[in-house]
């Protein structure tokens, strides 16, 4: 049995990563490059479109822990988790597995129930109030005469079981990758939105991040029913999450509904999964996006003579262009499948909006292309090749298609979210629906440059649906009050 070693423990608010780096050995060579991403998103993204990722229990919220115990893991798992709980020493006492909840290309992630959660600093946790359970009061047979019954003392007080999710990091993933997501975890706590990291274990080349549970419905299970304002709400708290992560200069890279896990009925999402995200500008080399237009176009005057040539080059000298293209199928920036060498965090905006576009179109996946050529043909069939071309410009890529389905302008987002939920141009699309068409399109505006920041978003008419109103009333209410203390 190996040794469990502890590689990052927060006590009372603070979290240490130790400063020693891991020592853990390489068990596949260290393919840090972005086919490695890629490939590996693409197999995730299968995996997910099976339906194999969420084993939702939806129990949760009842004080009885035996829905929990309902869900048995099968023979497989169970033998995974036995390997999990004997890999670090002391795991039983703090932690009892219950199942397997997710499995992703990097992990396999189960829900455990925390023993030692009294241990830790737990002031992310906003139903820590709520959670003291208290039993239903006894009628007191003692106190003669009395009706009132008696309250339980504080030694029958007990809490509501917490749970925490363990992700169990594979061992083929990199060393590098593996500090990575804890890292720009530490950085983040605190954040809203945002899932902390409670601690991480180290037992040779297996490491653990324990997080906190959050409960969460599948995003096919709800987005069909999702009322414009229900949308507006989810995309608050998502861009809420993203305006922190952007605020550190992170890039989360991988935005898209797994990586959000979202309650339908408190109506709060966290954002999870920052095992592709990077900071912003650390590895990146000058793109002509961040050129000013008349630089841009003196720069690329050269390459253009006239007349586009059709074909392959026999022998292209062009360098050959490298770019991380890491995240998910259909959830791609046009930047990044441009191989653009300077992404910024607005390649999150436009997964975000990705999300929005699958939710008005009531479409999922809405995007389905195999590779980064498909994904192009799928953006320039909605958007037109003329705006397509412009885009590639930017980063300084030429596009030309012969591909007669895409057309010069391409199409309005509002009739492609009629087309896809099968209305007829007669039934119109509601105000509130055209706000949020006017959002989306902020979102996923080709040119990055002009694609609205996480800040700006959460100030759009869109995501205040509904709060600037409920602020009104409550100052109606004020005033409210105000008048009857007139009247006194
Ligand atoms: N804190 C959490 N609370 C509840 N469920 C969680 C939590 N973290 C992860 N999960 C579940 O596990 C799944 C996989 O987690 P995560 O995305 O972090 O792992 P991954 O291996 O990097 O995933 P993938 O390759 O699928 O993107 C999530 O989609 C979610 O269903
Ligand atoms: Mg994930």
């Amino acid at each position: 049995m190996a040794t469990g070693m502890p590689v990052g423990r927060r006590r009372a608010g603070s979290l240490q990563i130790e400063a020693q780096p891991f020592r853990i050995h390489e068990d596949a060579p260290s393919t840090e490059d972005t086919e490695m991403n890629e490939s590996a998103s693409q197999d995730h993204e299968e995996a997910e479109q099976e339906g194999e990722l969420l084993e939702e229990d939806g129990q949760e919220s009842e004080y009885s822990e035996s829905s929990e115990e309902e869900a048995p893991a099968d023979g497989h798992f169970q033998h995974d988790m036995e390997k999990l709980q004997d890999s670090f020493a002391g795991f039983r006492e703090k932690y009892r597995l219950i199942k397997r909840i997710g499995e992703g290309t990097f992990s396999t992630v189960y829900k455990a129930e925390d023993l030692v959660y009294d241990d830790h600093d737990n002031s992310w946790d906003l139903d820590k109030e709520l959670d003291k359970w208290t039993p239903p009061p006894l009628k007191s047979f003692t106190s003669q005469a009395s009706e009132t019954p008696d309250y339980p003392s504080q030694s029958q007080r007990r809490r509501k079981p917490k749970y925490v999710a363990i992700k169990k990091i594979y061992v083929t993933s990199s060393p590098i990758r593996i500090l990575n997501e804890l890292e720009l975890l530490h950085d983040l706590r605190g954040c809203q939105s945002v899932c902390p990291l409670i601690t991480a274990f180290r037992s040779t080349d297996q490491v653990v991040a324990i997080l906190p549970y959050f409960r969460h419905a599948d995003f096919r299970d709800y987005f069909r029913e999702m009322t414009v304002p229900d949308m507006a709400i989810y995309l608050r708290s998502l861009f809420t999450a993203l305006h922190s992560v952007h605020t550190h200069n992170i890039l989360h890279r991988d935005i898209k509904p797994t990586n959000f896990l979202y309650d339908p009925d408190s109506r709060r999402g966290v954002l999870v999964d920052f095992g592709l995200a990077e900071r912003e500008s650390v590895d990146s080399k000058p793109c002509l996006c961040h050129d000013g237009s008349a630089a841009r176009k003196a720069r690329l005057q050269p390459l253009y003579n006239g007349e586009p040539k059709s074909g392959y080059a026999r022998e292209d000298t062009r360098p050959s262009r490298r770019a991380n293209r890491a995240g998910t199928r259909g959830f791609r920036a046009p930047e990044v499948l441009f191989k653009c060498t300077e992404q910024t965090t607005k390649i999150d905006i436009w997964s975000a909006g990705v999300i929005l576009l699958t939710i008005l179109s009531r479409r999922f996946p809405f995007f389905n292309s195999a590779d980064d050529v498909e994904a192009m043909i799928e953006i320039a069939t909605i958007f037109g090749w003329r705006r397509m071309q412009v885009a590639a410009l930017l980063h300084g890529c030429m596009m030309e298609t012969t591909i007669p389905t895409i057309g010069k302008s391409g199409y309005s987002l509002e009739s492609i979210i009629l087309w896809s939920t099968n209305r007829s141009d007669k039934e119109k699309i509601s105000e509130e629906e055209r706000l949020a068409i006017k959002f989306l399109s902020r979102c996923m505006e080709l040119d990055p440059t002009r694609r609205i920041s996480a800040a700006d978003a959460l100030q759009h008419e869109f995501l205040r649906m509904g709060l600037d109103e409920s602020a009104e009333e409550g100052s109606e209410l004020e005033d409210d009050e105000e008048m009857n203390m007139l009247k006194v």
